[in-house]
Order: structure tokens, then sequence, then C-alpha cells
């Protein structure tokens, strides 16, 4: 990254959120349901599949958490409702995980009982850490229960990633495979890029080794390269690719055009800021954007 970039990267909380809204746009359906039920079906018009986040990280009380959880509730009714391709992702430090993990567990398990209810799976995204052994728990204990729809994520970041693979086997869980965005102690997460994407690699072909559905979430270019290869001696049904909204979104058309099924990433919700900072984060270009936007304030005039 650039010296200015990363500069602009450490201001960027002091940006006007105003500023921050018009530039992140295209990563957040919007702020309402209303906002998330007009973005999917404009995707599903493109062939394009979503899966649907409400925005609700940092919970820190039990009514927070239940609110999450009638959120996707309300998100579940509008899929139902609208007849959309979607299923929803879900976080469990929303839910509670981090301060309650019965609380956790019970407002999970009413979410998933009211997606198999009306047909529609649950993704548990996978957050940092501190978090994976309680997601990988809860994730077992819905599948042991009889749940089959719902899925976890894996990190190729995370050393542990490939034990992890091999521990759920006997599941034959269904996975989004992703690189895994938080930033961890080098004791348990690979530093640099090629390990990150050889870890990658290896997960994937020990999950479709073990018969597993997989969902390759990446915008590499060089992973998608590798992914579609082994997809290539699959049914189109077999398999999923992810992205972001707003990330890459020519490509995605691409691999939706040549038969493959493609989901993306819908967050929506009140919590937009918080997101929309962190994606601008990692994209560097839109930090530069950015400090244009920003002296275009100060400097009326300036191009
Ligand atoms: P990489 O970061 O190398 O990106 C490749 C290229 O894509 C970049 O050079 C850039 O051009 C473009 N790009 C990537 N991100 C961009 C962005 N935000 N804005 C603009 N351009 C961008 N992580 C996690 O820890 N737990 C989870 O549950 C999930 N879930 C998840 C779902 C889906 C559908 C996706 C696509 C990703 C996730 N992630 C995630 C995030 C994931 O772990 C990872 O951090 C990001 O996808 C970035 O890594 P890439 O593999 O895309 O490669």
């Amino acid at each position: 990254m650039h010296v200015l970039d990363r500069t602009i990267v450490r201001v960027l909380p002091v940006i006007p959120r105003s500023v921050v809204q018009r530039l992140s746009s295209r990563y957040i359906a919007g702020a309402t349901l209303d906002d998330a039920r007009r973005v999917i079906a404009a995707l599903n018009e493109e062939g394009k599949l979503a899966t649907v986040d409400v925005l609700g990280e940092e919970v820190i009380g039990r009514e927070e958490a239940e609110a999450v959880a009638s959120a996707y509730h309300a998100v579940l009714d509008a899929i139902f409702a609208d007849r959309l391709d979607a299923n929803v992702s879900v976080k469990l430090t929303a839910l509670g995980l981090e301060f309650d993990l019965d609380l956790c567990r019970s407002l999970l398990a009413t979410i998933v009982a009211d997606g198999a209810a009306r047909d529609v799976f649950v993704r548990i995204d996978m957050e940092h850490s501190g978090c994976t052994d309680d997601t990988l728990r809860l994730y077992r204990e819905l599948r042991e229960a009889g749940r089959d729809n719902v899925g976890i994520v894996l990190q190729s970041r995370l050393k542990r990633t490939l034990a992890d693979a091999d521990a759920l086997a006997d599941l034959r869980p269904n996975v989004r495979l992703c690189k895994g965005i938080y930033v961890e102690p080098p004791a348990i997460a690979y530093e640099s890029r090629e390990h990150v994407r050889e870890s990658f690699l290896q997960a994937l072909d020990a999950l479709l080794g073990g018969g597993s559905y997989v969902a390759v979430a990446t915008h590499d270019e060089w992973l998608l390269q590798r992914t579609l290869a082994r997809f290539s001696a699959m049914s189109p049904g077999d398999y999923e690719l992810q992205m972001l909204l707003g990330v890459r979104e020519e490509r995605a058309s691409e691999l939706v055009s040549t038969g493959h099924r493609t989901r993306i990433y819908v967050p929506y919700g009140q919590r937009w800021y918080e997101y929309s900072l962190r994606r601008l984060q990692e994209n560097p270009a839109l930090a530069g954007a950015i400090a244009g936007a920003t002296l275009k304030r100060v400097v009326p005039g300036t191009d």
C-alpha cells in the first residue's frame, strides 16, 4: 500500500459520515430491510443469488441480541414472501456469543428452525479466533440435532483450519471457505499471501475430497482460477462462488454467464457506518477517492 493511502486509512474514522456513506453505498444494500429486498431482487434478475447479513456487531446485551434475532426472522419472512433466491449469514457475536453462550445457542436454534420451516439456509459467519471453538461447537450441536439447513465458514488464514476441516468431516459440512478478515497473532495465523493461498487450496481439496458442498468466497483471481479448475469436473449445483456486494461485480456476472452458481453477500442495517469503514480500509483506491472528496470540501473547486 502506498504511504499516502496508509495515511488516509488512518484518518478514515474522522472523515464525515456523509462522505463515507456516499463512497461506500455500493457495499451496502441500505439501512432497511426494504433496501435489502430491492437489492436482492435486482441481483436475482442478473442470475445472482444472495446471502443477507444484518449489520449488528458489537452487541453488548440480551435485548440487542434478541433484536438482531428478530431482524433475522424478518429477513426470513421477506425471503419467503418475495420468493427471493437468498439465504442468511449470521454473526454469533451479534447473538450474544461472547457474553451468554446459552442465549446465543437458543437464538441461533430458533433462526435455523425458522429457516428450515421456510426452506432457507443459514450460514454461520466466522469471526475472530477467540470465537472459533464456540462457533464450531454450536454448529456441530445443530447438525447433531438433525438440522441440515445450516453451514459454517473456515478461514484459510488460521493454521488450525485444515485440522478443523478434518474434525468436521463426519458431518460432511456445507462450508464457506475464505481467507479470513480478522488480524490474528502470527502464532496461530499465516501472514504471507502465499501461505494463506496455499492453506486455502489445501482446505478446499480436503473439503471437496470429503464430499462437502463448498462455497468459495474470494475476489482473488489467482485463487479463483485454481478453484474453477477444481470445480470444472463437478456439476454446477454442487458448489458455489461468493463475493461481497460492490466488489468485482463484472467478474461475478461473468461467472454467472459461464454457468457457475454465484452468491453475493448483501449487508444491510443501521450499522452501515462500521461496515463501510472496514470495506474502505481494505480498498486503498477508494481511500484515495475519499482524500479527493475531502479536499473538495475543504478547497471547493479542486478536482
Ligand atoms: P484479496 O484480499 O487478495 O482481494 C483480491 C482483490 O479483490 C483485491 O486486490 C481487490 O481488488 C479486490 N477486493 C477484495 N476485497 C475488496 C474490498 N473490500 N473492496 C474492494 N475491492 C476488494 N471473512 C471472515 O473472516 N469471516 C467470514 O465469515 C467471511 N465471510 C465472507 C463472505 C464472502 C461472500 C466474502 C467474499 C468474503 C468473506 N470474508 C469473511 C472476507 C474474506 O475472509 C476476505 O477477507 C476478503 O474476501 C478479502 O480476501 P480475498 O480472498 O477476496 O482476496
